[in-house]
């Protein structure tokens, strides 16, 4: 038996081999099958929407998200400044500007003070729009993202933006099963998206979905992500779609992982609370634990390194790696990457701290208490004598 521990594998534990022999027995392995439907309909009763509507992935979600919304080319949307690189992504693949906003320690996703703060110093309503004052664009949209799984202040966040018309799209990709003042995540905007990509709470393998109470924009999502066909037979189509559906076979995985959601939820909160338990009395060390207003479904656990800790991220990275452990630091900020040095950002010096100071560490649903153990013992070692 490997003694190694990854961060986070797929659990698929439950009907999942069932349900796709059923698809491959019955022919439905690509676009068309039953499974897709179901799949939909069992995650909108689940989330308590009308609409869900699969597709091949998160960042396609978030894609067609921001068409759905009227983001055209030179339009610009806010973005978190740490998060993974796929929300800005989409945003380029509309031809707009991302302009990053700072995040809050509270959360770990966007600031909603300094967003307001950003709102109220450097923007201007322009004909029913909110202008950038630095560029002259139009701000369309924003994208707050429920970092590893905590949601985003989002009350005060739709507020500021519904007298500003600034649609709201939840980057929701990670934080299936958590929610925010009893309302789940996914669910607070107009839009929102999911990731079933490996790694997340529950997978397809690959897959996404686009999540929407409105008729209009879930007909239009079916549309965009189906090639924008008009015609069951003939070839006919009315715009420039996107082959983005989720093939059948990876919807019956899905329907699979979907059963087990809430279990999957509980042992992640269980977990976290054993960690925390364990890494409360190591000096310099704390596990990021969701604020009042929000219960996490705790996607990714979050070690944080106190501010004179006297190793850095790096080097705890080499100490797990030796004792054949995984771990990752979190995500670079955007405008460290390349094609995102220029954007605009908007003084983000919080995020700047949680990236130095957050280490993601073992969180695999099926994780058990030893291995938990095992992965803080390479803490209790290293804290020895602080
Ligand atoms: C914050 C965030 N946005 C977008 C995505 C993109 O999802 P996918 O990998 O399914 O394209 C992910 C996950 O990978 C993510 O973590």
């Amino acid at each position: 038996m490997s003694d190694f521990i990854p961060l986070s594998i797929p659990n698929l534990s439950g009907n999942e081999l069932a349900y796709v022999t059923e698809a491959v027995r019955d022919g439905w392995v690509s676009s068309v099958g039953p499974h897709v439907q179901k799949f939909e309909k069992e995650m909108a009763d689940y989330l308590g929407l009308p609409f869900a509507i699969a597709c091949m992935n998160g960042t396609a979600a978030l894609h067609v998200s921001l068409l759905l919304v009227g983001v055209q080319p030179d339009d610009e949307v806010l973005a978190p400044n740490l998060t993974f690189v796929a929300t800005l992504n989409a945003i380029r693949y509309c031809f707009a500007h991302p302009v990053l906003m700072d995040s809050e320690w509270r959360t770990m996703g966007m600031d909603v003070d300094k967003l307001k703060d950003f709102l109220d110093r450097e923007t201007k309503f322009i004909k029913g729009n909110t202008v950038n004052q630095k560029t002259g664009r139009v701000i369309r949209a924003i994208l707050p993202m429920h970092t590893l799984g905590c949601p985003v202040d989002m009350d005060p966040l739709l507020e500021l933006c519904k007298n500003r018309n600034i649609r709201v799209i939840e980057d929701a990709t990670e934080s299936l099963g958590s929610s925010y003042r009893g309302r789940k995540a996914g669910t607070l905007a107009e839009v929102g998206c999911l990731s079933f990509n490996g790694n997340k709470i529950i997978t397809t393998g690959g897959g996404g979905m686009i999540l929407t109470a409105d008729p209009e924009l879930a007909r239009r999502a079916k549309h965009l992500t189906t090639t924008a066909k008009t015609d069951p037979v003939e070839y006919l189509h009315d715009e420039v779609g996107y082959n983005y559906r989720m093939v059948n076979v990876l919807a019956a995985l899905g329907l699979g992982q979907l059963e087990q959601l809430p279990d999957f939820v509980n042992k992640k909160r269980t977990n976290l609370k054993h960690y925390a338990r364990l890494v409360e009395p190591l000096p310099g060390l704390t596990m990021f634990v969701e604020p009042d207003f929000a219960e996490s479904n705790y996607w990714l656990y979050s070690l944080i390194l106190d501010r004179n800790f006297p190793f850095s991220i790096r080097d705890l990275v080499q100490q797990f790696s030796a004792a054949r452990i995984q771990v990752r630091p979190i995500w670079a900020l955007m405008n460290s990457l390349p094609m995102y040095k220029d954007c605009q950002a908007y003084y983000c010096d919080t995020s700047l701290d949680i990236y130095r100071r957050t280490l993601n560490v073992p969180c695999s649903t099926h994780i058990t208490e030893q291995e938990i153990d095992r992965v803080v013992s390479v803490l209790q070692r290293l804290t020895r004598g602080l």
